[in-house]
């Protein structure tokens, strides 16, 4: 379908729509057709056999592509309208399709070519949604496009809705999406499943002074009564998760020949700042890992509430303010969502238990960009730097969770429950180990043509441990990997890789120094001294710091002054500043801390922060009343990640 039919359709959709929104809906009130039904291998909890966290069964019939027509509500804070899902029989005797939905309003279904109304059901409401098991035509077709006409809830755990006070400019509203792991079903009824990849369209409405953007092509943008209208098209195959929007009052700047950064405009201008490395950072990436397929590299910056660092939307990377430390330095986060354009987005996770193969892959091209752009050393300094996270994840969660293997079993078990640092540190060792055996040249030779072999497909550790043992078979050095070890060991991984050092030294000469140091005497490290650190430096320096015994408040009085760190602007400096005066017991810190988290929603620094907080017998019940109180303005998964961790939620 074009999409200029698309505009036309729309407006056909959109008035059957309206004149259906006060017909009360009556989710499930139709039941299936009652002709000879076939069983289905199905586990106990009704979940797919292979993705424990969806109820789709795209091994029956499969989503093959999406079209949405959907008007966004500021006012009453819902999404509204059409999903049209093209379904392809896999297996010729199923007469359903099963998709997942989360919290939606279902008003019908129909098939589009007839119109005709078909019967669904909704069942196994859960912490991973409900099943829409929806009846297909009873008709032999190639394709069964069927539209589902629904509104999403006003509490969609895949969307933040922001009121004109919590955005930069004041004056309007705001919303996000964020549908990673498993929140896409909050907003679209779909096969919420990675090992699923569909093209999309869409067609959204906006109140005419906003701007809407998604991770597609935008196609046009056209005037409608109060409203603006865009059109979007996204034309290689994705993943749910991947479908993403947001809408406010934004602008944006170029920042390279395929690269534009979209934010609100009182940031815009420092954001194109902060970013102007990202054709650099595309190029070397490209080199790594082949050719860019996306056409478009947008960056768009997220009102703070925006809970990760980064989230590789294709096409348009989402990306949180925290980022702005005003010189640069943080700019790693970009490289890291580039580098998901191959790793995530082209090779993906068939389900969340291989979530390693996204995140560890990435955290590996991510530093090979680094080592590229700026050195070996740089390289080797971030990976020393996972490490020690690494170490402070696996201390925390303890060395049996079966949450620090590095392939996880998520039967019954959220995405958002099992989301640490494991997949990512953990995942980067063991490719630096891998690296480490066959040599930097051939693994890098290796990794090109495991992208091209696996691009558009979604694969589990399996595929990727055979595809590495059949490319090495006459490598003897291959045969002491110790697979199991790796793969379903709990803990640190069982080598470390050794690491170049050269910038670490000078930050471990300091550390000492300032151990030893008394709090009394002048400070022990001289300001040319601490002059000459780049920011990356200063982070690893305050990382030591927090891993040591808890320093006097004298010496953080000191820390403070020499490194300025009451007006330092770089988010991650901030943020172990924070947990060291913490660990430091300096009471007259809670409040500024609180405060700085009332307007952070990177889960990054929150969780720490927050469960930090709550360990301190001064700072725990203000910590939980400061939650309780600005809960309600945090996106769901920091909402709901928070509350467990302050012990709210069982
Ligand atoms: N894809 C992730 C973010 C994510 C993971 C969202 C799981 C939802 C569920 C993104 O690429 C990421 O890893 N972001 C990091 C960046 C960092 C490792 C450089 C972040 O948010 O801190
Ligand atoms: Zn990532």
């Amino acid at each position: 379908m074009s999409l200029g039919v698309f505009f036309g359709l729309l407006n056909l959709k959109k008035n059957l729509f309206h004149s259906c929104l006060s017909v009360l809906f009556v989710s499930g009130a139709y039941s299936l057709r009652n002709n000879t039904r076939i069983t289905y291998k199905m586990p106990s909890s009704g979940l797919s056999p292979m993705d424990p966290n969806s109820f789709s069964r795209p091994d029956l019939a499969v989503v093959t592509n999406i079209f949405m027509a959907l008007d966004i509500n500021f006012t009453r804070r819902v999404i509204s309208g059409n999903t049209d899902l093209t379904v392809q029989k896999v297996d010729q005797k199923v007469e359903e399709v099963i998709l997942d939905i989360k919290d939606l309003n279902i008003e019908a279904i129909y098939e589009t070519q007839s119109n005709i109304k078909l019967d669904y059901k909704i069942s196994e409401t859960g912490p991973f949604g409900s099943k829409l098991t929806v009846a297909l035509p009873d008709k032999n077709l190639e394709n069964y496009i069927i539209s589902v006409r629904y509104e999403t809830s006003p509490n969609a755990s895949g969307l933040q809705w922001l009121n004109p006070e919590h955005t930069a400019g004041k004056k309007f509203p705001f919303v996000f999406s964020q549908f990673q792991a498993i929140h896409a079903r909050s907003v679209i009824p779909c096969q919420d499943t990675p090992s699923v990849k569909t093209k999309y369209t869409a067609v959204i409405s906006v109140p005419k002074d906003l701007t809407v953007v998604m991770s597609a092509i935008n196609k046009h943008k056209k005037p409608l009564l109060e409203r603006t209208m865009y059109a979007f098209e996204q034309n290689i195959p994705v993943q749910s998760y991947l479908i993403a929007l947001a809408a406010g009052e934004l602008e944006s700047r170029e920042i390279g020949p395929r690269s534009k950064v979209w934010a609100e405009k009182q940031i815009v201008d420092a954001a194109a700042f902060e970013f102007s490395d990202t054709e650099r950072q595309l190029k070397t990436a490209e080199d790594i890992c082949g050719p860019y397929v996306w056409g478009i590299y947008d960056l768009l910056v997220l009102p703070p509430s925006f809970p990760f660092g980064g989230m590789e939307n294709p096409c348009l990377t989402f990306v949180t303010p925290t980022l702005l430390a005003g010189d640069r330095s943080l700019a790693n986060v970009v490289a890291h969502e580039i580098a998901h354009s191959w790793t995530g987005n082209l090779v993906t996770n068939a389900n969340f238990e291989h979530f390693w193969l996204n995140e560890g892959f990435t955290m590996f091209i991510e530093r090979k960009v680094l080592g590229r752009l700026q050195g070996v050393k740089y390289e080797d300094f971030h990976a020393y730097e996972g490490y020690l996270e690494l170490q402070e994840t696996v201390n925390r969660m303890g060395e049996k969770d079966p949450l620090t293997k590095l392939v996880l079993n998520l039967e019954g078990v959220h995405p958002d429950d099992s989301f640490s640092l494991i997949p990512y540190e953990k995942g980067y060792i063991f490719l630096r180990y891998l690296q480490s055996l066959v040599g930097i040249t051939a693994f890098e030779s290796f990794l090109k043509t495991y992208f091209e072999t696996y691009k558009y497909k979604s694969i589990k550790t399996s595929d990727f441990q055979e595809y590495f043992k059949n490319h090495f078979k006459s490598n003897t050095a291959i045969t002491k990997i110790d697979w199991d070890t790796w793969l379903y060991g709990t803990g640190m991984p069982p080598i470390i890789p050794d690491y170049d050092q050269t910038l670490r030294n000078t930050c471990q000469d300091y550390i000492k120094q300032f151990i030893s140091w008394n709090g009394q005497d002048s400070f022990p490290i001289s300001s040319q001294d601490i002059a000459a650190l780049i920011p990356d430096q200063k982070i690893h320096f305050l990382r030591l710091i927090l891993k040591e015994e808890p320093q006097s408040l004298e010496k953080l009085r000191g820390l403070e002054t020499a490194f300025d760190l009451a007006n330092v602007k770089n988010s991650e400096m901030k943020f172990l500043w924070f947990r060291i005066c913490i660990k430091g017991r300096w009471e007259e810190k809670i409040e500024g801390i609180l405060s700085w988290l009332n307007g952070v929603g990177r889960m990054k620094y929150t969780r720490p922060l927050y469960r930090d907080l709550y360990n301190w017998e001064a700072s725990k019940t203000t910590a939980i009343n400061n939650f309780e109180k600005y809960r309600s303005y945090m996106m769901h998964v920091s909402e709901y990640t928070i509350a467990k961790d302050l012990h709210l939620l069982k």
